[in-house]
C-alpha cells in the first residue's frame, strides 16, 4: 500500500490525497467550508460558526503537507492554515463513483421477502432497557429490515410508551397520543373492525407521515388476526425490474391521499407512491387503498400506464411470497418503519378478544440513538 501523499492540482483549486485505495480529490471551497478549526467549528458542540458569506471569493490552496495523521492546508487569500485528520478526509470523500440508479436501496438496508419468516428480528424489552448492546442491535435491525418484534413488554395499558422511550418521542395525532385497535361498534376507521386489511403504510394523508408505528398486544385470543409485514422497498425494486417505465411514473408524479373520517378533520397530502431522493435512492413508500384519493397530477396520456404500474405494485405487495407473518401474543409488540414497511392484518372472528395499542413516533430519534450507541467506545 503506498504511503499517503498530498499534492495540489488546478493551481491550488484542488487537493489530491493519495491513499491506499487511490486518489481522492477535494475542492478548496469544500475544504474551507468544512474546516475543522476552532474558528470555523465550535469544538464543544461541533456547530458551524461561520456562514457562507464568510467564505473568501477565492479558496485556492497555496500549500499542503502531510504530518503524521494530519493533512495541513494553507489557503492562499486568507493565509489561514487548517489541519484535517487524514482519516476524516477519507471518511468524508465525495470523489468516487456514486450509484445513480433510479431506485437503489439506501445504505444499511437489506431487502427481504417471505424467506425472512425464519429470521424475524426480535429483541427482549427488559434487556433493551438495561443493556446498550442488545438495544443497539435491535435498533440496527430496524434500520436494516424496517421492522422488528419485541417480547417481554409489560401487559398493561400504555406500556407501548416505554418502547418509544428507548429511542425517542411519541408523535401525537388526531387519533390521540395512542390509539386502541379492537373491534368497535360503529367504527370511525376500518382499522378498528374485524375486517382483514391489505398491507399498507399508515397515514399517507399526513405530511410528513409518522415515520414509525408501534403496535403492542395486550390480548389476543381471537381466531386469526395475524399481523403481516411487507418490504415496500423490495416491492418497489421488483416493480422497477419488471416495469421500469411504470416505476418511473409512480416516482415522478404525485398521488393524493385523504382522510376526513371525523368531524373537524380533513387531512390530505400530495406525494408520490414511490419517493426517491434526488440521487435516486429509495426514500419512502406510500401505499394505502383506504386513504387513496383521485390522482390529479399525472398527465392525461400517462394515466393508464400509471394505473397499470399501481396495480402491478399492489399485486407484488399482495403476493404471499412478499410477506412475513406472525401472531402477536400478549406482551409482544412490533415496530415498523412506516416509510418503508407495509403492515397488514388478517381478518379475525368475533370469538375471543383482540386488543392492541398503537402509537406513532419518528425515525430521527431512533437513528440518533442508534448512531450515539454505535459511536460509544
Ligand atoms: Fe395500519
Amino acid at each position: 500500500m503506498p504511503t499517503p501523499a498530498v499534492s495540489l492540482l488546478e493551481n491550488g483549486a484542488v487537493l489530491a490525497l493519495q491513499t491506499g485505495a487511490g486518489v481522492l480529490r477535494f475542492h478548496g471551497v469544500w475544504l474551507r467550508d468544512n474546516a475543522l478549526d476552532a474558528a470555523t467549528r465550535d469544538p464543544q458542540n461541533g456547530q458551524r460558526l461561520i456562514t457562507l458569506a464568510d467564505l473568501p471569493e477565492d479558496c485556492a490552496i497555496s500549500s499542503a503537507a502531510l504530518r503524521d495523521d494530519l493533512v495541513s492546508i494553507t489557503f492562499a487569500s486568507e493565509g489561514k492554515t487548517v489541519d484535517f485528520p487524514t482519516q476524516w478526509l477519507i471518511d468524508h470523500a465525495y470523489d468516487h463513483a456514486h450509484d445513480a440508479t433510479r431506485g437503489h436501496a439506501p445504505q444499511h438496508v437489506q431487502l427481504w421477502d417471505s424467506a425472512l419468516n425464519d429470521a424475524v428480528p426480535i429483541g427482549h424489552f427488559p434487556d433493551l432497557k438495561t443493556n446498550p448492546i442488545p438495544k443497539r442491535d435491535w435498533l440496527a435491525a430496524i434500520r436494516t429490515f424496517g421492522f422488528a418484534k419485541l417480547s417481554g413488554v409489560p401487559i398493561a395499558s400504555g406500556a407501548l410508551f416505554g418502547i418509544v422511550d428507548l429511542f425517542g418521542h411519541v408523535r401525537e395525532t388526531n387519533y390521540g397520543r395512542h390509539f386502541e385497535v379492537r373491534t368497535e361498534v360503529n367504527p370511525t376507521n376500518l382499522a378498528y373492525t374485524g375486517l382483514g386489511l391489505q398491507a399498507h403504510t399508515d397515514n399517507p394523508y399526513r405530511d410528513p407521515v409518522p415515520t414509525l408505528q408501534i403496535l403492542a398486544c395486550l390480548e389476543n385470543s381471537a381466531e386469526g388476526g395475524d399481523n403481516m409485514v411487507v418490504d415496500g422497498f423490495a416491492a418497489a425494486h421488483m416493480l422497477n425490474q419488471v416495469n421500469p417505465a411504470g416505476f418511473a411514473l409512480l416516482s415522478q408524479y404525485s398521488a393524493r391521499f385523504e382522510y376526513a373520517g371525523e368531524a373537524g378533520v380533513r387531512l390530505s397530502s400530495r406525494r408520490p407512491v414511490i419517493e426517491l431522493s434526488p440521487e435516486g435512492t429509495l426514500q419512502a413508500i406510500r401505499f394505502n387503498a383506504r386513504s387513496s384519493a383521485a390522482p390529479m397530477d399525472v398527465p392525461f396520456d400517462d394515466m393508464p400506464a400509471y394505473y397499470g404500474a399501481l396495480k402491478q405494485l399492489s399485486d407484488i405487495i399482495d403476493d404471499p411470497a412478499s410477506e412475513v407473518r406472525f401472531k402477536l401474543a400478549p406482551g409482544e409488540a412490533f415496530i415498523v418503519d412506516n416509510t418503508r414497511v407495509l403492515h397488514a392484518r388478517k381478518g379475525y372472528s368475533g370469538a375471543g378478544k383482540r386488543w392492541l395499542q398503537g402509537c406513532y413516533a419518528d425515525k430521527d430519534g431512533l437513528y440518533s440513538t442508534l448512531a450515539a450507541l454505535e459511536a460509544a467506545p
